[in-house]
């Protein structure tokens, strides 16, 4: 299918009203774990155009995101900037205090090699665990993407540690020649 037309999911976010198609990833990931709490505080790390994170705040949860472009939403509060950069200790105090949850569907912009770009998103989603460590409550969750290839098992093995449950899920909106999976981690045992 080509990436010019707009599939199902697209045309469904359209409607709906969502930035990106992304949504109905996060929605799914939802229904199969639950482990998006239905109010407290939320970071959303690579947040534009900023679909994740207007359902974060339908479903009644305090957002603040990190991207490099500002989503274009109201109710939340967005950081612009890297989070190579970002000072999680920033995201504590404007969330005021640790988040019951910290979601992360960062990807870099793709090079065409496969290889670079897995190593490019695993060091987004490594730097996304680091921020669990200074941002997230004990018993928090954390939903992250991760582009699949050598590093990822190792990188499952870092989030495993950290917390007691985690499922490996790629979801229907996922296109079915994306390399991108996620994890959704529950039950974070506190800062290592
Ligand atoms: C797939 S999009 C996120 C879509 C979003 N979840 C939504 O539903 O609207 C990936 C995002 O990661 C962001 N990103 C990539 N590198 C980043 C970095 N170093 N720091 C912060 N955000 C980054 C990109 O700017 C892009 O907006």
């Amino acid at each position: 299918m080509s990436y010019t037309r707009p599939d199902h999911y697209t045309k469904k976010a359209k409607a709906q009203g969502y930035a990106a198609r992304s949504v109905f990833k996060l929605a799914e990931l939802e229904e199969r774990t639950h482990a998006v709490p239905l109010r407290g505080k939320a970071i959303d790390l690579g947040c534009f155009p900023g679909s994740w994170s207007r359902w974060l705040i339908e479903r009644g949860l305090q957002v603040v995101g990190v991207d490099l472009k500002a989503p274009e939403l109201a109710g939340g509060q967005w950081i612009v900037g890297s989070v190579l950069e970002v000072d999680p200790a920033v995201l504590v105090e404007k969330s005021g205090g640790k988040v019951d949850i910290l979601v992360s569907d960062m990807a870099p912009s793709t090079t065409g090699s496969r290889f670079t770009d897995h190593c490019r998103q695993i060091e987004l989603a490594r730097r996304a665990l680091y921020y669990c460590g200074a941002c997230l409550e004990p018993g928090g969750s954390f939903v992250v993407k991760v582009f699949d290839g050598e590093d990822a098992p190792t990188y499952q093995k870092e989030v495993e540690v950290l917390f007691k449950k985690v499922r490996r899920i790629k979801p229907d909106a996922t296109r079915d020649r994306s390399v991108e999976f996620f994890l959704v981690a529950t039950g974070f045992r506190g800062a290592p």
